[in-house]
């Protein structure tokens, strides 16, 4: 370990759990000399001892004054510790020891609100601060995430070239990029989890519309997934999900699927994404489907008392009412919907804090590395690049996409909804698209109503102008 410290290390890491140990794995890994640091010192200890021939280039450190010492100046030090408290703790220990000259990179699942302060902060003297987003899971750290970074352009040239060289690659090409100032790393992040409950929703939701609905069995679904993975939807969570239903429990050789418990878990990030949609005026209504699915599935309780007040769905279907294909072309429509819904989020957000965020880059980024990837994401780019503005939606080679697919969505949802089947983030899908596709909506209704309680005044299709009202006074209820 080291004693006498000379500054050696090319970037420092505070947080050994997995995901960070995983990150300082791949930095060592891919040629930088790293410190490390953990707050209870055995898992240092621990990790250095389990490093192999990567030791070389750890740095270990007992203490924090020893580990910010092992840093080359001007230092870049890389935090992975839990998102909240946790990291503002860590910013206050190491602020005295730093110079403003360094830099403070916050790799966690931050609230971009939070990065934002602690930008503002920072601002106001003190060490530099980066908030990155990382997503692939524990393996995307140890062998290439997609890294989504937002802060002062002089951060991303200091450390540009580590995060690039650590990043998945899709065709060569790092999947790493500067996104923008201060959050709008983070906030990039956190919409990407908010895809990615969508995304997964969706998929559970087909999964069921074939369990409950067509009696199919675990291994029959795996197959669907599998071939699926094959077309269009080729992506990394429909390859899991091929993997998940294709797999049996060792210990009472059932279906993995049907030991596990149907509760989901969350920690929050694709709740911070529906929340920030809506502040932002934004709609992510799959998005805010998929969130609201978790919560209901958390109710196991009350689910029962359901079923044993109302009893259970109808659920089966003919079989020859929906097909494979069907499916396949309505999850490619949800998932176009809801990238759309995605990217609208960010251009919102980036109007609003004025930031320049490239969401050409931004698809890139996601081809490789994080949980979202996909080969529809290589499309999003190129229609991003033609016109980063537009609704998704509208770009030539998803509209034709969508023309082939709506009927087969409409379908699903329609059969959903008749037999009991709960599709809701399909369904919020489905009905984005089509209030996105009318141009006379019922709004109008709306507008009258607001003006009758409250006159807050409307405005005519016959006339220019604002604050109209109409004659309610003749009406009495
Ligand atoms: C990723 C994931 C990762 C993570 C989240 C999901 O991009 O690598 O999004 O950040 O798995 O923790 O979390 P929940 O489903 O628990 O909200």
């Amino acid at each position: 370990m080291a004693g006498t410290v000379t500054a050696a290390a090319e970037v420092g890491l505070i947080g050994l759990g997995t995901m960070g140990g995983n990150l300082a794995l791949n930095i060592a890994e891919n040629g930088f000399s790293i410190a490390v640091y953990n707050r209870t010192s055995d898992k240092t200890d621990s990790f250095y001892a389990n490093a192999g021939a990567l030791a070389e280039k750890l740095i270990p450190a007992k203490t924090l004054e020893d580990f910010v010492a092992a840093i080359k100046t001007p230092r870049a030090i890389i935090l992975m510790v839990p998102a909240g408290e946790a990291v503002d703790e860590q910013i206050a220990a190491l602020r005295p020891l730093l110079s403003d000259d360094d830099l403070i990179i916050d790799a966690g699942n931050a609230n971009y609100h939070d990065t934002n302060r602690r930008d503002a902060a920072s601002k106001e003297g003190g060490p530099r601060f980066m908030g990155i987003g990382v997503s692939g899971g524990e393996e995307g750290a140890r062998f290439g995430p997609s890294i989504m970074a937002g802060g002062p352009k002089d951060a991303w040239t200091q450390v540009g070239h580590i995060l690039e060289a650590i990043s998945a690659k899709h065709e060569g090409a790092p999947c790493a990029a500067h996104l923008g100032d201060a959050g709008a790393g983070h906030l990039v992040k956190t919409v990407h989890n908010g895809i990615e409950y969508a995304d997964m929703q969706m998929i559970a939701e087909v999964y069921g519309v074939m369990r409950d609905g067509l009696g199919l069995g675990s291994d029959e679904i795996s197959k669907v997934f599998g071939d699926w993975n094959e077309g269009i939807l080729q992506s990394y969570l429909i390859e899991i999900s091929h993997k998940v239903a294709g797999t049996a429990d060792p210990e009472t050789g059932r279906p993995m699927l049907d030991i596990i418990l149907d509760t989901a878990g969350q920690k929050g990030t694709g709740r911070w994404t529906a929340i920030e949609a809506l502040m932002l005026g934004t709609p992510a209504s799959a998005i805010e489907a998929a969130v609201a699915s978790r919560n209901m599935s958390a109710r196991l309780s009350e689910r029962k008392s359901g079923q044993a007040e109302f009893g259970p769905a109808p659920a089966r279907i003919v079989a020859d009412a929906v097909s494979a294909k069907d499916l396949e072309a309505a999850l490619v429509a949800g998932k176009i919907v809801c990238y759309a819904q995605g990217f609208g989020l960010i251009l919102e957000a980036a109007k609003q804090y004025g930031w320049d965020m490239p969401l050409p880059e931004i698809a890139k980024i996601w081809r490789q590395g994080c949980i979202i990837r996909s080969a529809m994401l290589n499309d999003m780019s190129k229609a991003l690049a033609e016109d980063p503005a537009r609704n998704l939606m509208l770009a030539p080679f998803f509209s034709a996409k969508l023309k082939e697919t709506h009927g087969a969505l409409r379908k699903v949802v329609a059969l959903g909804a008749l037999n009991g089947l709960p599709v809701p983030a399909l369904s919020a899908a489905l009905s984005y698209f089509d209030i996105m596709r009318t141009e006379r909506s019922t709004a109008n209704m709306l507008q009258g109503q607001r003006d009758f309680f409250g006159a807050h005044g409307f405005e005519r299709t016959d006339k220019d102008g604002k604050g109209y009202h109409g004659p309610w006074a003749m009406n009495t209820v």
